[in-house]
């Protein structure tokens, strides 16, 4: 191999999608190594900021405002953004070595676990990166119809996205009529029926993995209380264990006042009920109701508590059902994956094949390490990669590039697919979505079809 340290070779690097954990990849490829390495993002959405875009609440634009960190990194001359362009549809593995030294696959995990309950394919039972894509205008959830006719939701699990989908179906239509929401999911929640949600956590309050500041918000909202369902359990009891976490006493100190609060009057309720788990979803065509197991705690072979069902069940009348139970990777194609974790296999970023490095793929995000964490904790996980990345380099163990098109990797893809979108041409869009959103007060209404961003794109070029 060849001493690829040196000015004259530069580095060229792939990284395929652009959310968080692809742009601090490329920002610190950029910081390390300026002008000595050239790093081209693909994206198979033509919008850039995976679930910056796609994932995070609407009503918490503070948090989107990260995008400011992504942009300087994408105004860098020696970085290029190529969107509308699927790796193992419109480009390919091998397609990719003959052109980069490396390729840095920060795809996300975009499916969902499953809680493999009977009933789950009625109409009202919907996995949560349905809603969320839906009501934050990703292309492929746009079509979808959701019936909010009914008065009672359920949604299970503990974590953040439970909250999230939670506090969306309760929210007032003038606290979603000024957030960057789809238009399509605007009108059909502010037209919702639904007055109580019952969040379920399998475990107890001291093992539930939300994070403080989105568990309080719930006790903050205008047009719902909040409330802790009895469910023979005393939150006066709840022992935590003596390693548990910060956050873990604070939620449950937080549901402790939960617990004693009068209700504020609202006509919404979120309610939070613990030690439960569907057992089964029940209805003709529809949802109709959920039966829920009690569940007791129990000490795993790991030593951490673990939920056992008990044969206390009861039915609570439901018209929808939501599984926040945490979200899975997808194989890619031609790429080593593991179906147990749903991950790419790896180690600390390198990417492994039945135990040996497969030199110049690495991972990054959570498609790495698991769908857990916030925004910022990808920068340190893609620090971890980049700095093997880089040492691989500095060590000539980068393969060489097999077969650089003539004309670079751009002339390439306007053969292999001519509608890619470049970052000025998603400029385009960004401001047509802005333009759209001022007369109303809204940063933004956002396109949801992927035909109607390229309309956006065309329409620029032609003025
Ligand atoms: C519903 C939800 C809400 C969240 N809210 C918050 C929040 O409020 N605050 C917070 O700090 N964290 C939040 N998070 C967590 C945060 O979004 C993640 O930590 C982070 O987005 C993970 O980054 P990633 O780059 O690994 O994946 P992603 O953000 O999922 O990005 C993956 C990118 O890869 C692209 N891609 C996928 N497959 C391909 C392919 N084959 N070819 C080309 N491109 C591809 C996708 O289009 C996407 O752009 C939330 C997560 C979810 C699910
Ligand atoms: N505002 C924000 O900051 C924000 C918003 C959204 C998401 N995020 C972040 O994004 C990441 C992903 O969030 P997430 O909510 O998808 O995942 P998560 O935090 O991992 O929570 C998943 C929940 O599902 C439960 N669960 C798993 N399998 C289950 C089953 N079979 N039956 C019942 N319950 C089950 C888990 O319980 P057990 O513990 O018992 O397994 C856990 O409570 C998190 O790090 C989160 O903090 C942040």
């Amino acid at each position: 191999m060849s001493d690829q340290s040196t000015e004259d070779s530069g580095l060229r690097v792939a990284i395929i999608g652009s959310g968080p954990s692809g742009f601090y990849a490329a920002g610190q490829l950029i910081s390390a190594l300026g002008e000595e390495v050239e790093v081209d993002m693909y994206d198979r959405l033509p919008t850039p900021f995976g679930l910056v875009r796609a994932g995070v609440a609407p009503d918490h634009p503070k948090i989107k405002s990260v995008t400011r960190v992504f942009e300087k990194v994408a105004a860098s001359p020696n970085f290029r953004f190529f969107g509308n362009v699927e790796f193992g549809t419109h480009i390919e593995r091998h397609e990719l070595e003959r052109h980069y030294h490396a390729v840095v696959y920060a795809v996300g995990t975009p499916s969902d676990r499953s809680p493999g309950v009977g009933g789950e394919e009625l109409a009202g039972s919907w996995a949560a990166s349905d809603f969320v894509g839906w009501y934050n205008g990703h292309p492929d959830y746009e079509h979808l119809e959701f019936d909010l006719s009914c008065e009672r939701a359920v949604v299970v699990g503990n974590g953040n996205v439970a909250i999230d989908i939670a506090r969306m179906l309760v929210l007032a239509r003038e606290e979603l009529a000024v957030t960057d929401i789809a238009d399509h999911a605007l009108d059909v929640l502010a037209e919702s029926k639904v007055k109580e949600v019952v969040i379920l956590g399998r475990r107890g309050p001291g093992q539930a993995a939300f994070t403080n500041p989105e568990l309080r918000e719930l006790g903050e909202l205008s047009e719902a209380d909040v409330a802790v369902a009895p469910n023979g359990l005393d939150l006066s009891d709840e022992v935590l264990a003596e390693d548990a976490s910060m956050t873990a006493a604070k939620n449950v100190e937080i549901l402790r006042g939960y617990e004693q609060r009068d209700g504020h009057g609202h006509a919404k309720r979120i309610v939070l009920r613990f030690l439960a788990s569907p057992v089964s979803i029940n209805g003709s065509e529809r949802v109709e109701s959920v039966t829920i197991a009690r569940n007791e705690l129990i000490e795993g072979d790991d030593g951490k508590p673990h939920a056992r069902m008990t044969d206390e069940l009861e039915t609570l009348d439901a018209g929808l059902i939501f599984s926040a139970i945490g979200y899975r990777g997808k194989a890619l194609r031609d790429l080593p994956f593991d179906e147990q974790s749903g991950l790419i296999p790896n180690k600390a970023g390198r990417v492994h094949h039945e135990g040996d490095v497969l030199p110049g793929h690495y991972v990054v995000g959570w498609i790495k390490r698991g769908p857990s964490g916030v925004i910022g904790t990808n920068k340190k996980d893609a620090k971890e990669t980049i700095d093997h990345l880089l040492d691989d380099y500095r060590a000539g163990l980068l393969p060489e590039p097999t077969a650089p098109h003539e004309g670079g990797s751009e002339a390439f893809l306007l053969e292999r697919r001519p509608e890619h979108v470049s970052y000025d041409e998603w400029l385009h869009i960004d401001e047509a979505e802005k333009v759209r959103g001022e007369p109303h007060g809204r940063p933004r209404v956002k396109l949801t079809r992927v035909h109607e961003m390229l309309e956006a794109i065309e329409a620029k070029r032609k003025k």
